[in-house]
């Protein structure tokens, strides 16, 4: 089926996503705001009984504080109806009462061809199942037994026995499937030289993959016996399987991250397996072939920071080192990926066997981000006691840093790499100095990140990094003040939120104290009660970040955090959202400056910071000049008229106020 130009956007104009999604949520009424478009509802990806799911109808976007789920009213059919595009177009366009385009022949045979081979992968399975239950299955499950696979895992995987000979060929005959489409299935292998078909898996454990949607799409085989010419046999590419695209326990591993678990990637069947057993259930594996790109974004699509589990040994790290080359250019705000080191040699199923759930937990918890292992990469086992060698290290990081795509986060590594770069350095030099030469180089395994997972070197200053992952500088620091003063406000003034949601939800906190308060103040953004909104916070957050953010004394004197007033606390936020938002520009400007930074400081960056910071400076220049404040809001902060006259009328209130 081919779609005529402008019909997607046709039917998103005809559609209202409030009413696609009104079907499958009940809206909270006092939440929501439906003359605006702003719709608040029980998220229905994941379990809650607040009201974190929010659908912006005007945009025709919707997005769970909760899950993260996010898209707009085809992803919105796709995920909970369970279909595909198409399918997801064909049910709207119905909806929407517009001719649905027909499907094109070829592409209909196609489906209905998949969904033959699907079947018979299926009669494939109820054969192995069978098998490995039956007499001739014996030592496949004392295999099993051995590697202390239980019987309800076995289950739940759905393993199998595929016995020697031509077994299975015959059993699909007899239930008059073809030889070519067995082939097709890629169940059945066809020799290049004439020969007769024979069974793809032979006297192999055989492990079903589906897709997300659990198709049946492929098989993989392991040999019981060492000898065999390959220990894993993956099925054949057809029209059903593509391995680059395919992730072994898709859809279990989606339906974990709804719940909230973190997304591992493990290397083969039998990690995931065991992670499962484990109470890891969000756990994939590639296919036999180094993670792809197409697999890195359907990981992305179930979390935004899947966890690379690796086997601590060199081959492991070289695939991650890849990996980073791979995900450089792809990422984006939100999305990335930490790596956790597995102990050398070991794979997640050797560890949790040896070590027990918590050892595995705690190795993932120990997961470092990937500008760490970028580090490690460019310096391990290196020495830089020259300039030339240093300026070798600046090269190769910036290269390595070239193909981020999104400016702000290639900003931030630029600004990252550079401290961990200046504390490597002036590690060395004192080092050098007493005694010189030594090796100084990330040492693998030892230690670990908070605290010392990169081991002896300086490579890595861990407090420096972590302070860094927020720009340094006074700006930040105001910036900061600003985004506690937000929060407090709404904390003090609770419903307030309400009139702020959508600059709210585009708020990107520069702490995590800031922002898990964020997330928590407009999870309960409908509580009217100060003194039950503070319990649900301190209920969500902890106590810590509350404290912290109510004991800076500069949150502790604006007005509407002393005394609640619902007026006094809307021309607060409205100024202090204005100018956070105003900032954003120039940060981004600067980041960028900042990656050049790294290189030599030549006309243009001090050209490009200088235009960041006249920029800086028309945005905020009301700081110093109280009266011409909303002169500024009018040059470009976009505050509508009745914002700029609740401005004025409140102005000579907070005025004096301000004064102290
Ligand atoms: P490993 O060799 O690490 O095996 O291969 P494993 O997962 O630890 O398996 P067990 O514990 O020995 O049973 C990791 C993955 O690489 C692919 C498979 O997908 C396997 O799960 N592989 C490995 C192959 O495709 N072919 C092979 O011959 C070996
Ligand atoms: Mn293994």
């Amino acid at each position: 089926m081919s779609l005529p130009p402008g019909f997607l956007d046709e039917l998103r104009n005809r559609l209202s996503l409030t009413d696609v999604v009104g079907r499958k949520v009940m809206w909270d009424q006092r939440k929501s705001n439906a003359g605006k478009g702003d719709m608040w509802a029980p998220c229905p990806f994941h379990h809650e009984k607040t009201a974190s799911f929010h659908v912006n109808d005007k945009d025709g976007y919707y997005y769970c504080f909760g899950c993260h789920a996010k898209g707009d009213a085809i992803t919105f059919v796709r995920e909970t109806e369970n279909v595909s595009f198409m399918e997801a177009i064909e049910i709207l366009a119905r909806e929407a009462g517009m001719p649905i385009p027909e499907r094109d022949p070829q592409a209909q045979k196609q489906a209905d061809k998949r969904s033959q081979l699907a079947e018979i992968n299926e009669a494939a399975n109820r054969f192995f199942r069978l098998n490995l239950s039956q007499q001739g299955g014996a030592q496949a499950r004392a295999y099993l037994d051995r590697r202390g696979m239980k019987p309800e895992t076995r289950e739940r995987f759905e393993i199998g026995y595929a016995p020697p000979g031509n077994a299975l060929l015959r059993a699909l005959k007899d239930q008059g499937i073809s030889v070519e489409m067995a082939i097709e299935a890629g169940v059945v292998a066809k020799p290049d030289d004439g020969r007769d078909p024979y069974d793809f898996y032979r006297d192999r454990i055989t492990f079903p993959i589906r897709d997300a949607r659990g198709r049946l799409i492929s098989f993989g085989g392991r040999a019981m016996d060492s000898n065999a010419r390959a220990k894993y046999l993956n099925g054949p590419e057809r029209l059903l399987f593509d391995k680059g695209a395919a992730l072994y326990n898709h859809g279990p591993a989606r339906a974990g991250c709804g719940k909230g678990q973190v997304l591992v990637v493990a290397e083969g069947y039998m990690d995931v397996i065991a992670m499962a057993e484990a109470g890891f259930d969000a756990t994939v594996a590639p296919l036999g072939t180094a993670i792809t790109e197409r697999q890195l974004q359907l990981m992305w699509r179930m979390s935004d920071e899947p966890v690379i589990a690796l086997d601590g040994d060199k081959a492991g790290l070289r695939a991650a080192f890849r990996l980073i080359d791979l995900a450089m250019p792809l990422l984006q705000a939100g999305k990335g990926l930490r790596f956790a080191i597995l102990p050398e040699g070991q794979d997640p199923d050797e560890l949790i066997k040896a070590k027990g759930r918590e050892a595995m937990q705690e190795v993932l918890d120990g997961a470092l981000p990937m500008v760490a292992l970028l580090w490690r990469r460019e310096t391990e086992g290196k020495v830089f006691d020259s300039p030339e060698r240093r300026a070798a290290l600046d090269k190769s990081l910036r290269d390595a840093i070239r193909p981020i795509a999104d400016p702000s986060i290639k900003g931030h590594y630029g600004e990252i790499l550079k401290d961990m770069r200046f504390e490597l350095f002036r590690g060395k030099r004192s080092e050098q100095q007493g005694g010189g030469g030594e090796r100084r180089a990330w040492t693998p395994g030892k230690g670990r990140f908070n605290g010392g997972r990169f081991g002896k070197g300086p490579a890595v200053p861990t407090e420096g990094l972590k302070a860094s992952l927020i720009v340094s500088g006074d700006e930040t620091q105001a910036d900061l003040m600003r985004e506690a003063v937000v929060l407090a406000v709404l904390l003090k003034n609770p419903g307030i939120a309400l009139d702020f949601l959508s600059q709210l939800e585009a708020l990107q906190p520069r702490t995590e104290d800031h922002a898990a308060l964020l997330h928590a103040l407009l999870t309960h953004a409908e509580v009217e009660d100060a003194d039950e909104l503070r319990e649900k916070i301190l209920n969500d957050v902890g106590r810590g970040p509350l404290d912290r953010l109510l004991s800076h004394p500069h949150v502790q004197i604006t007005p509407p955090v002393r005394k609640p007033d619902r007026e006094v606390a809307q021309m607060c936020l409205t100024e202090e959202l204005a100018k956070l938002k105003a900032r954003r520009g120039y940060k981004a400007e600067l980041d960028e400056g900042l990656v050049d930074l790294l290189a030599a400081e030549d006309e243009k960056v001090t050209w490009r910071l200088r235009q960041a910071a006249e920029a800086r400076n028309k945005a905020t220049k009301a700081e110093a000049e109280d009266k011409t404040e909303f002169d500024t809001a009018e040059n470009g902060l976009e505050l509508s008229r009745d914002e700029r006259d609740a401005f004025r009328a409140l102005l000579n209130r907070i005025a004096p106020e301000r004064q102290k």
